[in-house]
C-alpha cells in the first residue's frame, strides 16, 4: 500500500497508525494497529471515531490485512466484523460495501489494497469539494455554532462542516465560532476546541444547554454541523444534541446547515426513523473516564438512556451542503438526494 497520511490516520512504513482521539487533546498517542480485535475496540472506545475516519481506519486495516497475506474468507470475516463495531455511521458501511465487491476480483489482494487507497484519497477530495461550497454561505464577522467534531480529525482530509468553517475562516479573518462540548464524551471541548486552536480560529467553548440563551441574545448566526447519515427524505442522524439545536435554529430564525460527502447519505432509508442509533455505556453519562481513570458523580444505581446520535427532521434544516452542492428544501422534496 502507498503512504496514505491524514491528521489522525495514517500508512507508514507498512504501519496502519491511528492517533487516540480520547487522549487528546493532552496527549498525542499513535498507536500500531495490527488486528481486527484491536481495531474493533479502537472504534467502540472512540479512540477512532467520526464517520468518515471509522470507514477509513477499518479500511486501511482490511488492507494491510490483504498485504499480510490473509484469505478471502478472513478479509470477508474482518470486513463483518469491522463493520458491526457502530451501526450509525453508514461512511462505515459504504467503505465496506466497496472493499467486499473489490474481494471478488481475482487478485483480490491487490483489488483490496487499491480500494482502500481510492476510498481514503476520495475522501480528502469530498472534504475539499465541501468545504469550498459551504464557505459560500459564510458572510464577515459570522458567529457559527457548531456540534461533536467534524474535522480532519474525524475524516481523512480538513473535515465536513468544520472543514468548511476552515475555508470560511481563510476568507474572513474575523468570523467566531462557539463550539459546543457536546456530552457526553465531549468531542466539542475536547477535539474541536484543539483543531480551532490549531488552526488559529477564534472560539469560545460552551455547555451544550447554553446554545438557546445565546441563540436567544442574537449571538449565533448561522449553525454548521456534520452527519452520521442522511436518509432520502433529507432527515439525518447525529452526535445526539443536534436536534435540539435544529429546533432552537428554528424557533429563533437561524439558519441551519448540515454538511456532509455523498458517502453519508443512505437513500435505502426512507426517512430518518429508519436510521438505527446505536446506544452507548452507562458510564458514559454517570462519569466521566480519561487518562486520569474514571470518575463518577452519578450514583451508582442511576438508570440512565444514552443514545449516541439523534435524528434531526428535513423540515428544520436550510440547506444539505454536500460535496456535489448545496440543496434546498425544495430539491429535497423533489428527491435531488436520489440522484447525486
Ligand atoms: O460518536 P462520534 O464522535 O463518532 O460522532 C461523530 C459525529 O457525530 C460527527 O458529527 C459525524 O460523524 C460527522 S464527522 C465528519
Amino acid at each position: 500500500m502507498k503512504e496514505l497520511v491524514a491528521r489522525s490516520l495514517k500508512y507508514q512504513a507498512g504501519r496502519v497508525q491511528v492517533l487516540d482521539q480520547y487522549l487528546l487533546p493532552h496527549e498525542e498517542t499513535w498507536h500500531h494497529c495490527t488486528s481486527v480485535a484491536q481495531m474493533t475496540s479502537l472504534i467502540l472506545t472512540l479512540k477512532v471515531r467520526g464517520a468518515p475516519l471509522i470507514g477509513l481506519a477499518a479500511s486501511l486495516l482490511v488492507a494491510y490485512l490483504a498485504e499480510q497475506g490473509h484469505s478471502k474468507t478472513q478479509l470477508s470475516e474482518a470486513i463483518d466484523e469491522l463493520e458491526a463495531t457502530r451501526p450509525t455511521a453508514v461512511n462505515l458501511m459504504h467503505c465496506m460495501a466497496r472493499l467486499r465487491t473489490a474481494l471478488q476480483q481475482q487478485d483480490f489482494a491487490l483489488a483490496v489494497v487499491t480500494e482502500a487507497e481510492r476510498l481514503f484519497e476520495e475522501d480528502c477530495a469530498l472534504c475539499d469539494r465541501m468545504a469550498t461550497l459551504g464557505a459560500q454561505l459564510v458572510e464577515p464577522s459570522d458567529n457559527i455554532l457548531t456540534h461533536c467534531n467534524t474535522g480532519a480529525l474525524a475524516t481523512a482530509g480538513v473535515g465536513t462542516a468544520l472543514g468548511v468553517i476552515h475555508h470560511a475562516a481563510r476568507q474572513h479573518a474575523d468570523i467566531h465560532i462557539w463550539v459546543d462540548e457536546t456530552r457526553p464524551l465531549l468531542q466539542g471541548g475536547r477535539l474541536t476546541a484543539y483543531e480551532l486552536a490549531r488552526w488559529q480560529i477564534p472560539y469560545t467553548l460552551i455547555c451544550d444547554n447554553m446554545a438557546a440563551s445565546l441563540m436567544a441574545a442574537g449571538k449565533v448566526d448561522k449553525i454548521f454541523v456534520g452527519a452520521d447519515r442522511i436518509a432520502a427524505n433529507g432527515d439525518f442522524a447525529n452526535k445526539v444534541g443536534t436536534y435540539n439545536l435544529a429546533v432552537l435554529a428554528h424557533y429563533h430564525k437561524i439558519p441551519f446547515y448540515v454538511v456532509a460527502p455523498v458517502t453519508t447519505l443512505d437513500i435505502g432509508c426512507a426517512s430518518g426513523a429508519e436510521i438505527p442509533i446505536e446506544q452507548r455505556a452507562e458510564s458514559e453519562v454517570t462519569g466521566v473516564s480519561g487518562s486520569f481513570g474514571h470518575c463518577q458523580w452519578a450514583p451508582v444505581q442511576a438508570q440512565v438512556y444514552n443514545p449516541a446520535f439523534d435524528v434531526t427532521p428535513a423540515e428544520l434544516i436550510t440547506a444539505w451542503v454536500l460535496d456535489t452542492g448545496v440543496y434546498y428544501p425544495q430539491d429535497v422534496a423533489a428527491g435531488v438526494l436520489g440522484t447525486v
